[in-house]
Order: structure tokens, then sequence, then C-alpha cells
């Protein structure tokens, strides 16, 4: 049993994704890059209601996580659904082995937990088309900013490295949206293409 079994036995609720913002950026997507979305990998899924907000939308949808308590009860969810269009996979995003593919690669508060991040981008970048966008949500810290505990720094990742890392593997990192929350949280999409 992992860390994070232990957490999801405590049954967490986390945010969903805001459907207009996550339509607005598909718009934006079908508009810039590719016109046929067709399916999305949720990297990092956790139990999280996103898998159905984008089988609603119409998307094939692959969820992948390492916890073997959100995978369950995530599937006893999709089982008592009406959706035969979410498949889960147990995978380590530390080191992924499976082929994935997919036109839409998400990753929502999960890049802070990902040991070698160089190594994950890498294998999302093998992994993409040259029509596929990467997602990724994550709060991020900010050099010149102090925080305190209840700004959740634990949970973020250093934005200037991040933009930094991901510009190193990827031939567009855009900074396409922040949420300034509380007094000092900053949650960031970049959208992102190969
Ligand atoms: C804060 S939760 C976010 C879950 C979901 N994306 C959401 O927004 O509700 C972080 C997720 O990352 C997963 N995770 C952390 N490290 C992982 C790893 N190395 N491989 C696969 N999943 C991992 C955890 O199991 C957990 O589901």
């Amino acid at each position: 049993m992992n860390k994070w079994d232990k957490i999801f036995e405590s049954k967490p609720k986390y945010k969903p994704l805001n459907d207009i913002f996550f339509q607005k950026l598909l718009e934006k997507v079908k508009k810039e890059i590719n016109p046929n979305l067709k399916n999305i990998i949720d990297l990092g899924c956790g139990t999280s209601r996103s898998v159905f907000q984008f089988a609603r939308m119409g998307f094939d949808v692959v969820g992948v996580d390492f916890s073997e308590v959100a995978l369950s009860a995530l599937q006893n969810d999709i089982d008592d659904s009406d959706f035969n269009n979410i498949k889960l996979i147990n995978q380590d995003l530390n080191d992924i082995t499976l082929d994935l593919e997919a036109d839409i690669f998400i990753c929502v508060f999960t890049y802070t937990f990902i040991n070698d991040k160089e190594k994950f981008l890498k294998k999302i970048k093998s992994s993409m088309k040259e029509d596929s966008v990467f997602v990724l949500i994550t709060p991020v810290t900010h050099e010149n900013v102090k925080y305190l505990e209840i700004d959740k720094p634990q949970i973020a990742v250093e934005y200037s490295s991040t933009v930094k890392l991901l510009k190193s593997v990827f031939s567009v990192v855009e900074d396409y949206h922040h949420d300034y929350i509380g007094a000092r949280e900053d949650y960031v999409t970049f959208l992102v293409k190969k």
C-alpha cells in the first residue's frame, strides 16, 4: 500500500475541473492545433470526477494512476455509470512502461509528486503525435514570495524552473491560465505542444 492508497482510504474530495474552463481550452486547441479531438489520457486521475466530465463531452478516456485504492473506487463508480468510454490503467508515472496514445494528455494536481520530472515529460513527449497537446495544471510557487504553511507550498512546484524544464523538452509551452487563489496560491495551466 503506497502513501496515496492511505490518503484515498480517507476518501478525499478533490475539486473537479471547471467544465467552462475546459470547454474554452478545447475550443482553442480545436481551432489552433487539432479539430478532431477524440481521446484523452488523465495522468494521475485519482478518484477524480474529471474522467466523467471528459466522457460526457464524448471523449474516449483513459485514467492512469498508481493507487489501487483510488482506481478500484473509481472503477466502481464507472461500473455504476452508463459510460462505456472510460478505461483505467494502473501505472507508476515515475516509470511509464506502457505505450500511451492520445490527442490530449492531461495532468492535474499530480506533477509535484512525480520524482523524475524530466523523464516523465520526455515520455509524454515521445507518446504525443504532432497534433497532440499536453495540458499541465499544477500549483506553483514563485521565488520572490514568502510562503506560509496554509499556502500549501509542498503541493506546488517552482514556477520559473518548471517553465525552463518544459521549454527544454517541448517545442511550444504556453502559459495559458493562472488561478490566483487565497492569499498566495497560484494554479497554472500550461498548454504544451510536442
Ligand atoms: C492530488 S491527487 C490529484 C488527483 C486528480 N488528478 C484530481 O485532480 O482530483 C494526486 C494523484 O496523483 C497520483 N500519483 C502520485 N504519484 C504518482 C505516480 N508516481 N504514479 C501514478 N500516480 C501518481 C495519486 O495517486 C493521486 O491520485
